[in-house]
């Protein structure tokens, strides 16, 4: 699976962490920075990385900030991108299973590097359930072309 990770400054050690982690599970992740825990905006990485999942370049992206909170609202302006927000496994599942979330993001500063490799693992092996759950991003979708 192609999966890219960004983080802002705040995010910065988990998404090496998680760079690490996938690495070791087969996984290779394309990273788009930040690279080191110098200040930066989070919208400067969640864009591009936004583009470059919608645009079909990766199949799920990871986003790190302080509590995954600007991450979400940033990656979500992108048509296409449904980035969800995610402090537990359950809710991760459930946002590829039923939402279809093609962006996890995640909050360093609230959630710990055990519990946030768990979700990340669970997000990556969750798959989208279709059905009634389609109809229901159609409506979403729609929404985004009336802007
Ligand atoms: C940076 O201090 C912090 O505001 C950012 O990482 C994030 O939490 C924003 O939502």
């Amino acid at each position: 699976m192609k999966i890219v990770l960004g983080s802002d400054h705040a995010g910065f050690l988990l998404k090496e962490e998680i760079r690490a982690y996938l690495a070791g599970t087969g996984h290779e992740a394309a990273d788009f920075g930040t690279f080191c825990e110098n200040s930066v905006d989070y919208p400067d990485i969640a864009l591009p990385l936004a583009e470059a999942v919608a645009a079909g370049n990766y199949t799920l992206g990871i986003l790190i900030c302080g509590t995954g909170v600007g991450m979400a609202i940033a990656a979500n302006k992108h048509p296409g991108i449904r980035a969800a927000l995610c402090g537990d496994p359950f809710t991760a599942r459930f946002a590829r299973e039923h939402n279809d979330a093609n962006v996890l993001t995640l909050g360093a500063r609230v959630t710990g590097p055990g519990l946030a490799l768990e979700i990340v693992d669970t997000f990556i092996n969750s798959i989208f359930q279709g059905e009634r759950h389609r109809r229901r991003l159609k409506k979403i979708a729609f929404m985004e072309k009336r802007h």
